[in-house]
């Protein structure tokens, strides 16, 4: 009899979350006046986020009235209570975070594009595996990628013992293995106040890069990314096989920006994620994000890491706005290396055939 009762209650609660997640829909925004990186004036090309207490600016809050003490307290204190002061102030439906979003140190794909331009690049080479002496499938992280994921771990060190930094509630990392390594330097080892929640990144997998047909989008297995770090989670649903990677097709902004929406919705429908959420992505993929909620455009470069206070509205009752994503597109290159790229494809040298139409799959 008891039985009967408590099932057909978890029953009823199924029912009603499944009409909610229908009706409903998460609005996010980026809310300005506490970061640098905000500012039209902030010039992202010369931006160092070490050089300025990661870009938060020196200001008062009005929730510094709540806290006796203010005159002790660092910046980086007196804003957590402004976050958690913003939460408490809000109604159910919304919620504030902040993300540090950050890049993965250079690896090996970054600096052969470097090596033979980007035209080349695009064209040829970043649809190779690698060159016979480095490989950029996958890229792992150069010796300078490991120095800039180092420069990160030494500056999270250098703010949670100077300004007091609240260390992030939780942390998620892209499978792509530059993100991984780059994840694994900069938050190993960290001395964390005591409490704090202890570093293992969930691995998901709608964090990863733009994918496009050069290998370097292309992940490994999930057999390798567990043995490259089994103490951490990886998401649920993850497939032992990259599936969406075809090396014909690249995903477009638009499509993208769906899969960023839905990886942040799930960050921001998990009560467990905390105030401060880390996020280690990629320089395409963090473009995307930023877009999603609503940040000035803002490119980092390789090893950078940008906070950003996020609002997240959940609207009730109404249907999600339908939003127009363009179809993944076909990305020509050449068999060879090219002449040189053009908006519109790669110009390919006399000897070699422009790719320009999907591999059609033989069927034995
Ligand atoms: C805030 O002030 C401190 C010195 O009090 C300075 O070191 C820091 O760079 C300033 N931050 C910004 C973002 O201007
Ligand atoms: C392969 O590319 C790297 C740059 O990433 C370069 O240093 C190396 O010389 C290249 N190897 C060959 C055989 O061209
Ligand atoms: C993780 O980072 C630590 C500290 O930098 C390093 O010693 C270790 O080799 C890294 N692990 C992997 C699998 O890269
Ligand atoms: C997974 O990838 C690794 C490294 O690329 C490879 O050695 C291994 O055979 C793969 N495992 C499976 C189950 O395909």
């Amino acid at each position: 009899m008891a039985r009967f009762t408590v099932r057909a209650c978890s029953l009823y609660i199924l029912t009603s979350f499944a009409f909610l997640a229908q009706a409903s829909y998460i609005q996010y925004s980026t809310v300005t006046g506490y970061f640098l990186q905000d500012e039209d004036s902030t010039d992202p090309s010369s931006f160092d986020y070490t050089a300025v207490n990661f870009g938060l600016i020196n200001r008062t809050y009005d929730s510094d009235r709540l806290n006796p003490h203010k005159q002790q307290l660092t910046q980086w204190q007196r804003f957590y209570h402004k976050v958690v002061d913003l939460n408490r102030q809000s109604p159910q439906t919304t919620q504030y975070k902040v993300l540090f979003l950050g890049r993965h140190g250079e690896g090996w794909h970054n600096a052969a594009e470097s090596y033979y331009g980007t035209p080349a690049w695009n064209c040829y080479w970043a649809e190779l595996d690698g060159n016979g002496t480095t490989t950029w499938a996958d890229a792992h992280l150069t010796p300078n990628g490991i120095a800039q994921a180092e420069k990160a771990h030494d500056f999270w060190q250098f703010e949670l013992d100077e300004q007091h930094i609240h260390p992030p509630d939780s942390y998620f990392v892209s499978p792509l293995t530059r993100t991984l390594q780059t994840a694994n330097v900069t938050f190993s080892g960290l001395r964390l106040p005591r409490g704090s929640t202890p570093f293992q990144p969930l691995i998901k997998e709608f964090f990863r890069e733009s994918i496009s047909i050069h290998t370097c989008d292309r992940r490994s297995n999930r057999t390798y990314i567990h043995a490259l770090f089994p103490d951490w989670p990886i998401e649920r649903g993850f497939t032992e096989y990259d599936e969406l990677w075809t090396g014909v097709t690249g995903e477009t902004s638009s499509a993208q920006d769906v899969r960023s929406k839905t990886a942040l919705d799930s960050v921001f429908s998990n009560h467990n994620t905390g105030f401060f959420v880390s996020v280690t992505s990629h320089s395409g993929e963090i473009s995307s994000i930023l877009r999603v909620l609503g940040h000035r455009a803002f490119s980092l470069s390789t090893g950078a890491v940008i906070p950003v206070l996020v609002k997240a509205e959940t609207v009730l009752d109404r249907p999600r706005p339908s939003t127009t994503t363009q179809p993944w597109t076909v990305s020509p290159h050449c068999t060879a290396p090219p002449v040189t790229s053009i908006s519109a494809g790669c110009v390919c040298a006399s000897s070699a055939t422009p790719v320009t139409t999907p591999l059609v799959p033989t069927s034995a």
